[in-house]
């Protein structure tokens, strides 16, 4: 399974990309507003960072646009920046007209906004490369989650559909292993998710034992 970041920081994508390893990144509006810098400056940056790879950085259209044509047109603009640019469309009926046109022009989406199976499906069957179901937000407002991502998974191997899904909005590990027991292709998921993911009380403390041990070696 792979691993994306869910960020627009510089600094934190370039440490992730050199040190977990991730696989990718996500953003949206949120994390682009985060990284205090216009739009483009910020588009611009991140694709430097993955440019000559095969990983993608999905980018979200404005989510102002509404319109078949205008989303064609946003995805267009920002498919043109970099090759490694995925455009994040939101799952509505002109984003699922819009994913069609945009694959026969050689652009993937990523269908984001999805929060239900049967909108995963509409996804897929439109032929979006990525589908993001958010997990997070179901699982803050007391819904289930582990079965609405085993139904987006069971719903692609199904038809043999060629989307990759990737769980998104995760808050924490056990999540993270939903995901994988699952079949998800993806998670995405803030740095800070990923670093507390992958401590333990248990480690620290037998790396303070282990050192206790260590010391005592007789040195000659
Ligand atoms: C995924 O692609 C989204 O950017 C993300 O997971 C949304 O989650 P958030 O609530 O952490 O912004």
């Amino acid at each position: 399974m792979k691993f994306f970041l869910d960020s627009a920081l510089i600094d934190e994508v370039r440490y992730a990309l050199d040190t977990l390893p991730i696989d990718g990144i996500t953003t949206n509006p949120r994390h682009i507003q985060s990284a205090g810098k216009p739009f483009a400056v910020v588009l611009r940056e991140l694709a430097a960072l993955v440019a000559g790879s095969e990983k993608t950085v999905s980018v979200e259209v404005n989510p102002h646009l509404t319109e078949y044509a205008d989303l064609v047109k946003a995805a267009q603009e920002l498919a043109a920046l970099s090759p490694n640019f995925v455009i994040k469309l939101p799952c509505t009926e002109a984003a699922l007209k819009a994913i069609p046109t945009l694959a026969k022009q050689g652009i993937r989406v990523n269908m984001t906004l999805v929060f239900s199976p049967v909108q995963a499906l509409f996804a897929m069957r439109a032929g979006a490369y990525y589908v993001s179901p958010f997990i997070g937000w179901k699982e803050a407002n007391g819904e289930e989650i582990t079965e609405f991502i085993q139904e987006v998974v069971s719903i692609k191997e199904n038809y043999n559909f060629s989307s990759q899904v990737i769980v998104a909005a995760v808050r924490h590990g056990r999540q993270i292993v939903n995901a994988a027991l699952a079949g998800a292709d993806i998670v995405t998921a803030a740095l800070a998710v990923y670093r507390e993911a992958l401590s333990h009380p248990y480690t620290a403390e037998g790396l303070q034992r282990f050192r206790a041990f260590w010391d005592q070696i007789p040195t000659s």
